[in-house]
């Protein structure tokens, strides 16, 4: 009796994670069950076949989706490291390295953050090269582990700063769904939300007046064929939301040009890739000393020349001390060039951002910082990219940028190269964990979806 009700008043523990052994079905162990090295729990360990692709596998049921912890239970008795990507239900996630253990008896775990579907789950590790895995003891799995990803919606970083950015809130509301009507209550005076009904076409500039936001309705509005020019106002004051904008011939299709505070949040950005890579101009260039700006929960797809900060070598008097941008939790989908390639801004904060397939030819790049600009690479998720980051060679006819990296994802991609130190930021923000940036991100970013 009294052992039963102090079993039951006792408080509730925090959930106890589940332990799948790498020895024990459904687990698959490309290689052998051996028990030949002491210290392992259950009946043995995965002693995987020492080749590319030789996996552990294990199948874990969540009973929600959500974040979920890994503790991986490894040795590795070598004095090298051997790394693996982090497949779960069958998408690369992360690349793992194991470290050296000192011998193949000194276990330790590893503890990874996933995103996870409702129910079972695979969790895979596939070694990428010939070394093969360490020697795999167990899965530790706890959904909800940690806390989850911040959640689409609501305004960080350097559009913050300096006063804040609230486009049209002071103003009243208006619908537009001609192009004429959007260029005229874009151009007007005063503070207004201007809510964009249906894809508008149009052609020439739309240059953009103070204390605006312009935002889609729904998920299929937006504009196509002009520049939306935000130029020459301090502060600017604009928000472009939830907007379809394609990509202008010739031209950029967002250009914020000595102008401050700028929000460009969950917008669609897309073009076509053309043969000749200056067909269209810029997707965001912001240039000549603009200040102030955040890029958040954006798709760019389909894009050469992406987003340019800073327009000229020969521009420093004008841009240093500005040009601060935060791009966060945006998609770059085959943007070959310019996301961003910034010359003196300081510091250009780039952070849970998912790149992929940025590998048209062996130019293609995700990230330049030159001029001595600054950038802070945080927990940024490259897939298929040709070339993560420049900064220390410089690029093109550019002197070197600086660039911190840190906590970033690299798959079958080329490194982010940094060089020296970048000022700090100051503004508060959490920087989401990277294992779980491309599934919220893919979830998150571009039109219709606030
Ligand atoms: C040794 C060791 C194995 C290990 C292997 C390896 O053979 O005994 O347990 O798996 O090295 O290098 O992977
Ligand atoms: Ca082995």
């Amino acid at each position: 009796m009294a052992g039963a009700f102090a079993a039951l008043s006792q408080p509730a523990a925090h959930a106890a994670p589940t332990r799948y052994e790498a020895e024990t079905s459904p687990a698959v162990c490309t290689g052998t069950i051996d028990s030949n090295h002491s210290g392992y729990s259950g009946s043995g360990f995965c002693n995987g076949n020492n080749a590319t692709g030789a996996y552990a596998q294990f199948t874990v049921n969540a009973g929600a989706a959500g974040t979920a912890t890994l503790g991986v239970r490894f040795a590795n008795g070598t004095t090298s490291a051997r790394t693996a990507d982090l497949i779960v239900n069958g998408s690369t996630v992360q690349s793992v390295s194991f470290e050296a253990t000192g011998t193949w008896n000194t276990w330790v775990t590893k503890t990874l953050t996933v995103s996870v579907n409702s129910g079972s789950n695979t969790i895979r590790l596939n070694p990428t090269t010939s070394n093969g895995l360490p020697n795999i003891d167990h899965l530790d799995f706890e959904a909800g582990g940690t806390p989850p990803p911040p959640p689409p919606g609501g305004i960080i970083g350097w559009a913050t700063q300096g006063g804040g950015t609230t486009g049209g809130a002071a103003g009243s509301t208006v619908t537009v769904s001609t192009f004429a009507d959007f260029r005229t209550q874009a151009q007007a005076a005063g503070a207004r939300t201007i809510l964009v009904n249906g894809m508008l076409s149009g052609s020439g500039t739309v240059e953009i007046s103070a204390n605006k936001t312009i935002r889609g309705v729904g998920a299929n509005s937006g504009i196509s064929g002009t520049t939306l020019n935000i130029e020459d106002m301090s502060p600017a004051n604009v928000i472009i939301q939830n907007m379809n904008i394609r990509g202008v011939p010739g031209n950029d299709a967002i250009q914020i040009e000595n102008a401050t505070h700028a929000w460009i949040d969950h917008n669609t950005l897309s073009s076509t890739i053309e043969s000749d890579p200056d067909y269209y101009d810029g997707m965001l260039d912001i240039t000549h000393g603009a200040d102030y700006i955040t890029v958040s929960w954006n798709v760019f797809r389909n894009h050469w020349k992406n987003s340019l900060v800073g327009h000229s070598d020969s521009n420093a008097g004008e841009d240093r001390g500005h040009l601060r941008v935060t791009y966060h939790h945006n998609w770059f989908d085959r943007t070959f060039e310019r996301s961003p390639r910034v010359r003196f801004g300081e510091t250009v904060h780039v952070f849970n951002n998912y790149y992929s397939n940025i590998n048209h030819n062996t130019s293609s790049y995700a990230i330049a910082s030159v001029m001595d600009a600054g950038l802070l690479v945080e927990a940024n998720v490259f897939e298929n990219v040709q070339q993560a980051c420049w900064s220390a060679s410089g690029y093109g006819d550019s002197d070197p940028g600086r660039l911190v990296a840190r906590n970033n994802s690299l798959t079958n991609s080329g490194p982010c190269e940094i060089n020296g130190s970048v000022a700090a930021l100051p503004y508060g923000y959490t920087a989401e964990n990277v294992g779980t940036v491309k599934s919220s991100v893919t979830a998150g970013a571009g039109a219709g979806k606030l």
